[in-house]
């Protein structure tokens, strides 16, 4: 389950670190090295001693104990997870701020590995605009948020506020260990993006592809583990960090990268909305306005996924998107097959909410067996994430 991973566990000043002690013992029983930092807060309601007797390490609560330092860069460095549980009222308003007085902060503002937090507290401070604006703030900053449970507080109200039971953390710690491994070891190409086709020097034909999707999927499958290349055309979007970017602006670059990139990939997901036909011979000066008609002549670009459809091996996996206005899905099918793909992802412009410049997109997915995956819509970060699910189940059928 937890085999071998590393957990630093942060024990913040909230009753709820009664159950500090029983967590340490599942995680251990589940096979992770465990070790404790906690708040002097934290020591007041769970014995440094029993921590440190569970998780076989001594507990550190201290940046400077007598002669000896702890070094806090080396233990976020250290840890596969840092898990703050229970994660206190005053804590989390520290890491919304960036506070740095004691150990576990300093920890904290130093990780370099994921964070995790299991809340606790009672319910009117749970409640609070300024709870929630914190709880936001740090999961802007990427930090997971494990949610509360409702019952019985320790004020002897009941509502939502009570950390999650042990047993709980652990499986979703499972859980979040798994799908962080899902493409570990794969290399992915992905395009994205509109591209642009000169006209003359200040004009071009371009598209309104935000590159929105095709981003978030890169986004996705890096934090699944994977090696991605985002060949990607002209966008605003920020792209995420840990990408290999490789920025293009027309469709012939694009078609280059993705030819260079391609024998080393194993899967390839063509989100790019690229141009079909570009300027047969773009002015090399700006066109000047004479007649009442300009007529420019366009040829026919290179299908990229099409190329690669015929350049597949058998061990890679080819997706490709079909934006439809008609005839939705057998254009999505006829796209498929001869573009020998392994899967189309279809977005319908008739469908609300999908397609270009959205945050959200509705879309339907179908292999090569012709079975039909159908979603709701949702935002571009979730469909990814149900784009990644299904060609997992087709890549394992
Ligand atoms: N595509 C590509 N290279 C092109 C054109 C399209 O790789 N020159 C890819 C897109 O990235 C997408 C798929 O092919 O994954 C389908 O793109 P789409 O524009 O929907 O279809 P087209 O084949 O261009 O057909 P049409 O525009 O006639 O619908």
């Amino acid at each position: 389950m937890l085999k071998g991973k590393k957990i630093l566990l942060g024990v913040t000043g909230s009753i709820a670190a009664y159950k500090s002690a029983v967590l340490v013992r599942l995680l251990v029983k589940a096979g992770a090295e465990v070790r404790v930092i906690t708040t002097p807060a934290a020591n007041q309601f769970v014995a440094p001693l029993t921590l440190s007797t569970l998780s076989k390490n001594q507990v550190l609560s201290e940046l400077s104990d007598n002669d000896s330092w702890s070094n806090h860069v080396m233990l976020g460095r250290w840890a596969d997870v840092m898990l703050i549980a229970p994660l206190s009222c005053n804590t989390l308003a520290k890491m919304a701020h960036g506070t740095c007085d004691n150990l576990l902060m300093a920890v904290y503002l130093s990780a370099t590995c994921p964070v995790v937090v299991a809340p606790a507290m009672d319910e009117d401070m749970w409640h609070h605009h300024s709870t929630q604006e914190n709880l936001l703030k740090i999961q802007s900053y990427q930090n997971k948020v494990i949610p509360v449970d409702t019952g019985e507080l320790a004020s002897g109200l009941f509502g939502p506020g009570r950390m999650a039971e042990p047993a709980f953390i652990v499986n979703w710690l499972t859980d979040y260990f798994k799908e962080k491994d899902q493409l570990a070891g794969k290399k992915i190409l992905i395009t994205a993006g509109p591209t642009y086709e000169s006209i003359d020097p200040v004009r071009f034909i371009g598209n309104h592809s935000s590159g929105k999707m095709g981003i978030a999927l890169a986004e996705a499958c890096y934090k699944r583990g994977a090696e991605v290349t985002l060949v990607v055309g002209p966008v605003s979007e920020p792209i995420p960090s840990g990408l290999n970017v490789v920025a293009v602006r027309t469709a012939a670059e694009m078609y280059d990268a993705c030819m260079k990139a391609f024998p080393e990939t194993d899967i390839a997901i063509l989100a790019a909305a690229v141009a079909d036909y570009a300027v047969t011979t773009p002015a090399d000066h700006k066109i000047k306005k004479k007649e009442t008609e300009l007529t420019i002549t366009l040829s026919k670009t290179k299908d990229i996924l099409k190329e690669l459809g015929t350049l597949k091996k058998n061990h890679q996996f080819l997706i490709g998107f079909a934006l439809e206005t008609n005839h939705e899905k057998e254009n999505a099918v006829q796209k498929l097959q001869s573009k020998n793909a392994d899967m189309i992802v279809l977005n319908s412009l008739n469908d609300t909410g999908a397609g270009f410049g959205h945050a959200t997109n509705k879309i339907t997915i179908f292999d090569r067996q012709l079975k039909e995956y159908d979603f709701e819509v949702k935002s571009k970060k979730e469909v990814a994430t149900d784009i990644i699910h299904t060609m997992l189940q087709v890549i394992h059928a």
